[in-house]
């Protein structure tokens, strides 16, 4: 058998296990519906489902676990169901960051900054610089995450570089664009 691959960009040979796993967090709405229970239940209940989703990556040897958590276009929801979930955001951090640096879990977070209520981002930060020597798995929240907006970020970056003389417009190619997208080095 195979020796089992510690790299965070291998592959998982020993289980033949993928090395990145992303996960859509969606249907919570629909879930707490079903249940004659305000949306927000399901936001609750679905925070229970990220914390099993964790333990359950780190224990089996999933080295990258990416939560699409908030997209650029849920602003659009009810004001209110929007503050609830930057709240759990934040609570999330605050709460769980102790038990993830226990668990050699390292946090992680993608997407636009600009936008996130200032708590929220202090709270992720402090999480993110608590978790930083975590080795196990790498918790990736994509918040105020979208695609298309991630290929505008990468493209005003590599901007900026070919302007400080910092890239040569005949070299740029996939490989270095990919160095300026959120997800570099996962
Ligand atoms: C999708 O369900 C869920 C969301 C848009 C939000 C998920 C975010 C959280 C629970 C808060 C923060 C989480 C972490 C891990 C910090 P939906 O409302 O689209 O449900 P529906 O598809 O049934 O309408």
């Amino acid at each position: 058998m195979e020796e089992h691959d510690q790299t965070i960009t291998g592959h998982n040979s020993l289980l033949d296990m993928p090395c990145h796993v992303a996960i859509i967090m969606d249907g919570n709405g629909r879930w707490a519906q079903q249940r004659g229970l305000p949306r927000i239940a399901g936001h609750q209940a679905g925070m229970k489902a990220v914390r099993r989703v964790v333990r359950a990556c780190a224990d089996i040897g999933i080295r990258i676990l990416t939560l699409y958590t908030f997209s650029t276009e849920n602003w659009q929801r009810p004001k209110a169901e929007v503050a609830f979930l930057m709240k759990l955001s934040e609570e999330y951090a605050r709460r769980e960051a102790a038990e993830l640096r226990r668990d050699g879990v390292r946090l992680n977070v993608i997407g636009r900054r600009v936008g996130l209520p200032p708590s929220v981002l202090a709270a992720l930060d402090r999480a993110m610089e608590e978790t930083r020597d975590g080795n196990k798995l790498i918790l990736n929240l994509a918040l105020n995450y979208g695609g298309r907006a991630e290929i505008v970020d990468a493209s005003r970056a590599v901007v900026a570089d070919y302007q400080c003389g910092k890239v040569d417009p005949e070299s740029l190619d996939e490989t270095t664009f990919s160095l300026h997208l959120y997800t570099a080095g996962l």
